[in-house]
Formats: C-alpha cells, sequence, structure tokens
C-alpha cells in the first residue's frame, strides 16, 4: 500500500512512519513543519526509496489534492497538540485540528481514497471521575484543544454518514516516548530535571492520565487502518494510570534528582482530573498494548538522557519565549 501520513515529523507521526516502512509500504508524509515538527525524526529513512515527503499545510486543498493522487490510504495525524497552547492562543487550533482535516478529507473523497484513518484523542470524551470512557460516550470536550478534535471527529463522522466514506478514528490516551516535543509532561520535567531546573506541577498534581507508550499507540492505529470497520470509532489506551506526582516522583528517581526540584505552580485553567479509556472493541480487532510502564518510562528517560542533542537546540529560541509565558509568572 501506500500510505499518506500527515504530521510525520511530529513525535507519534514519525514513529508511525517507521511501522509503516517496517511493514513493506509506502510512505507519503504531509507536515507543515510547525514549531513541532523537526525533520530529523525522520531522518533515519529519509534516504528510504519508499519514503517521500511533501512540505504543505493540511488546509492547503491543492497541496492536498496533489498529495492524495494514487494513495491508497490516509492516517491524519497533523494536529496543533498541546492543551497549554491551545489556552494560550485558542484560534489556531480550529485552523489545522478543524479544517485542516475538513480539507484534507474532502481531498481524499474527491481522490476516491480507499481508507481515511483519523487520529484522535481521548480528551474529546473530557474527565471522568471514576469508570473507563466507551466509544459511544457523548463528546464533551473541555478544552480548546479537545474541541478542536472533537471538531475534527464530527467531521470525519460525518463523511460517513453523508457519502459512505470509509473512515475510522483512533482516539489514543496520553503518550510518551522518544522524540516527544518537551512541552508535554514527562519529555519537559525529564530535560528539565536532567538540567536541574524546577518541575511545575499544576496544582496539587494529583490529576490521573492512561499513559500509552508510543509503539502501543502505534500499532494501535496500524490495527485499526488494518482491521477497523468503516465509520467506527477505536478507543487505543495504555491502561496505565497515574497520577502526575507520581510520574515526577518516578523521574526524579530515573534522573537520581531530588525532590526539592518539584515546584507546585498555578492550575492549569478548566484541568480535566482523570482520563481513562475502555479499550475491548480494539482488543477484539486482536491488538494490545504489550509496553510495562515502568520499563517504557525508564527507557524514555535513558533517551532523552542520551540525546541531549536532540533536545537542547529546541529549548531555545521559539521554545523559551513559549516557557516564559506559560511558566514565567505562575
Ligand atoms: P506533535 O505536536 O508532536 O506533531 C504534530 C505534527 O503535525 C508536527 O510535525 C507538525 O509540524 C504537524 N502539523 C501541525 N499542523 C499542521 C498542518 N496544518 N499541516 C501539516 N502538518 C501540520 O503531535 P503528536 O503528539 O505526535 O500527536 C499526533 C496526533 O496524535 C495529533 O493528532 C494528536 O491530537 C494525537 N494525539 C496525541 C496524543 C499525545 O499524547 N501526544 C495523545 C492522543 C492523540
Ligand atoms: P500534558 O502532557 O500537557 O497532556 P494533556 O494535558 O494532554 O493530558 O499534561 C499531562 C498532565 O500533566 C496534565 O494533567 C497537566 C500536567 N502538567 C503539569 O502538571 N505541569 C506541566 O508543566 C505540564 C506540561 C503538564
Amino acid at each position: 500500500m501506500k500510505i499518506l501520513v500527515t504530521g510525520g515529523c511530529g513525535f507519534i507521526g514519525s514513529q508511525f512512519v517507521r511501522l509503516v516502512l517496517d511493514e513493506g509500504h509506502e510512505v507519503v508524509n504531509v507536515d507543515k513543519l510547525t514549531y513541532a515538527g523537526n525533520p530529523e525524526n525522520v531522518a533515519d529513512v529519509a534516504d528510504d526509496p519508499r519514503y517521500s515527503f511533501v512540505h504543505a499545510d493540511i488546509a492547503d486543498h491543492e497541496a492536498m489534492r496533489q498529495a492524495v493522487a494514487g494513495v491508497d490510504a490516509v492516517v491524519n495525524m497533523a494536529a496543533e497538540s498541546h492543551v497549554d497552547r491551545s489556552i494560550l492562543d485558542p484560534a489556531a487550533f480550529p485552523m489545522t485540528d478543524v479544517v485542516g482535516t475538513a480539507v484534507i478529507l474532502g481531498a481524499a473523497r474527491e481522490a476516491g481514497v480507499g481508507r481515511f484513518v483519523q487520529v484522535s484523542t481521548d480528551e474529546v470524551y473530557g474527565s471522568i471521575p471514576s469508570g473507563q470512557f466507551r466509544e459511544t460516550d457523548p463528546l464533551q470536550p473541555s478544552s480548546p484543544y479537545s474541541a478542536s478534535k472533537a471538531g475534527g471527529d464530527l467531521q470525519v463522522l460525518a463523511a460517513h454518514h453523508t457519502y459512505g466514506m470509509d473512515v475510522v478514528i483512533t482516539r489514543g490516551s496520553n503518550t510518551f516516548g522518544p522524540r516527544q516535543y518537551p512541552e508535554k509532561l514527562i519529555p519537559l520535567f525529564v530535560t528539565n530535571a536532567l538540567e536541574d531546573q524546577p518541575l511545575p506541577v499544576y496544582g496539587d498534581g494529583l490529576q490521573i492520565r492512561d499513559w500509552i507508550h508510543v509503539t502501543d499507540h502505534c500499532t494501535g492505529i496500524w490495527t485499526a487502518l488494518r482491521e477497523g470497520v468503516a465509520g467506527e470509532v477505536y478507543n487505543v489506551g495504555g491502561g496505565h494510570e497515574a497520577t502526575n506526582l507520581h510520574i515526577t516522583e518516578r523521574i526524579l528517581e530515573l534522573t537520581g534528582k531530588d525532590d526539592r526540584l518539584v515546584t507546585h505552580v498555578a492550575d492549569r485553567p478548566g484541568h480535566d482530573r482523570r482520563y481513562a479509556l475502555d479499550t475491548t472493541k480494539l482488543r477484539g480487532l486482536g491488538w494490545e498494548p504489550r509496553s510495562s510502564m515502568d520499563e517504557a518510562l525508564a527507557d524514555t528517560v535513558a533517551w532523552y538522557t542520551a540525546h541531549s542533542a536532540w533536545w537542547k537546540p529546541i529549548k531555545s529560541g521559539e521554545y523559551r519565549a513559549y516557557y516564559e509565558t506559560q511558566y514565567g509568572d505562575r
């Protein structure tokens, strides 16, 4: 197959590009190269004859019309992906996550692409105090990010209902691993700890996330692409529930730093307290997450420790300005 992956220079996208090539297929990577897109993330496959790169915005209809020509499937991962940035600048999010999704979806439909996979998030369901979200639960997003992702999901489901398009949606839980931009909890805290900088815990730090390693998230998307039923949604959760404070303590242990680095700062506005996913439906297609949380977190810390040449250049320039705005007087 020839598979078009959007956002392939980002964290999950670059891992998914490698998975598709390992499975023996061709990849077209469409990426706008925003602050989060890094060509180094796919440098190891850039010379593979089965890999090609298109520098474009998924909201650019003409560019998408050209990019989708001759592809068998589209996996749409391109997004503005960070909740805190969405709180600072909400308008940027629907441009890619809703309009961009609608544009590439339309281009895929016009070209008769066989399958469209929308990579979404558990955050579209909102927060759940106990139990686990199922795919049939209502969408109750609470941040500008999750509201935009929910808008993307609805565009994709509407294309199935209106035009009979073959679409599948995955809703992944909080993902971690190598090459994650150091604005999200785990890479931010690991790289700050390595530099003896404060770890800014929002509020009481007792918020819970359902963590999944990036390799398991990618096999989940792959399973939905290959085995999923058209028009269906599949939760992709690792099932490793942990409070932010627990993750913080583990990072301190793994980096050999002491807890004086922990700084409780003002809580995130509208902060979702807990996410948890029921993954029975995707497991029914033969998928299961394989990583142990302890080992995968240790491997992730080891990766950041060994790859300061990857993250140190990122933590300058645009990043410093963002960091100052986000954490400066928190
Ligand atoms: P990321 O921020 O690391 O990467 C996003 C990529 O998309 C970047 O390469 C960026 O350049 C590209 N991009 C952004 N806007 C674009 C546009 N308009 N056109 C083309 N390319 C554009 O994101 P990630 O963490 O790898 O997330 C990938 C997908 O998975 C997103 O759709 C996100 O909503 C979803 N997701 C992420 C997580 C997580 O924990 N990271 C969890 C569940 C779902
Ligand atoms: P994040 O990685 O931003 O993912 P999401 O908001 O999509 O779940 O945050 C994970 C959790 O960590 C969330 O409860 C917010 C919290 N957090 C902090 O306490 N401090 C931080 O500096 C960041 C970035 C996140």
